[in-house]
């Protein structure tokens, strides 16, 4: 067990890529906060992992909000009596042109995609420090972080802050004994916003297939146990390999 008596919060861990965390988490020894906006969603998950023999409570929370997310982080402190694990994982795209998105749908995108995992990462460093036991946190970032798309605007602008707040994080609570890092993954399950999974859609990877939850699960928890010591404020790709192709080259 590589997380035994240890609390980690995971954020947007309603379905698919969180919910895989959450439960795999479970399975190495740890305490999970279910963090979500969706009720059933986030009790669904608790539900199944305390049904399977782990230790889970559903925390709903709103991340596009400040008071939400300090109010969060206090109470699986005061539920859980520690906290170990922050798993940055909520994410919304907007999948808008430039020229149509709103700037209200701008905002909430930057809102949930970047400002809510540096706010969620502010008050679990907070509280890591208190207790003095150091802890790790993972930010989920995306292939769209480092490459502009075409359909989408917001998202790939707030991924791309994504990777530099990693950074900062890394240095920042590096004297903490917190260690940062981030995930970068690309077509994983279902798209992000949606809950179908069609393991046929097309991908191009050096895989060829699409990627699936525990794939990310894997390698976020990789980045919080102890086998990733020396490994702080870097980005581990969990594309296929996708991001090693540079199209029209041979
Ligand atoms: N799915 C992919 O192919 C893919 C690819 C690249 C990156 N990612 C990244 O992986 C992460 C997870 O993606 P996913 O596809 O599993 O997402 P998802 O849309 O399937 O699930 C997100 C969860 O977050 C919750 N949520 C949404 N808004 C919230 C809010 N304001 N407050 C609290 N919870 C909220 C939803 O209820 C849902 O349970 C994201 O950071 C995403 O950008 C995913």
């Amino acid at each position: 067990m590589k997380l035994s008596g240890q609390v980690a919060i995971v954020t947007g861990a309603g379905r698919n890529i969180g919910e895989e965390v959450a439960k795999l988490f479970s399975s190495q020894g740890a305490t999970i906060a279910v963090v979500d906006l969706d009720k059933e969603r986030a009790e669904r998950v608790a539900g199944e992992i305390n049904a399977s023999g782990g230790k889970a409570k559903a925390f709903i929370c709103d991340v596009a909000k400040d008071a939400d997310i300090e109010a969060t982080v206090a109470n699986v402190v005061e539920a859980f009596g520690r906290l170990d694990i922050l798993v940055n994982n909520v994410a919304i795209s907007d999948n808008k042109h430039m020229l149509d998105i709103t700037t209200d749908e701008w905002n909430r995108t930057i809102a949930i995609t970047l400002t809510a995992p540096f706010l969620f990462g502010k008050y679990a460093a907070k509280a890591m420090i208190a207790a003095g036991n150091g802890g790790k946190m993972v930010n989920v970032g995306s292939t769209s972080g480092y490459y502009g798309r075409g359909r989408a605007v917001a998202y790939t602008a707030a991924k791309g802050g994504v990777v530099n707040l990693t950074r900062s994080m890394a240095i920042q609570l590096a004297p903490h004994n917190i260690r940062v890092n981030s995930v970068v993954p690309n077509k994983i399950g279902s798209p992000v916003g949606k809950d179908h999974f069609d393991p046929t859609r097309p991908v191009v990877n050096l895989r060829n297939r699409p990627g699936v939850p525990v794939d990310l699960a894997k390698a976020i928890l990789f980045l919080v146990s102890d086998d990733s010591d020396f490994i702080a404020g870097t980005d581990l790709f969990v594309d296929g390999g996708c991001s090693a192709l540079m199209p029209g080259n041979e």
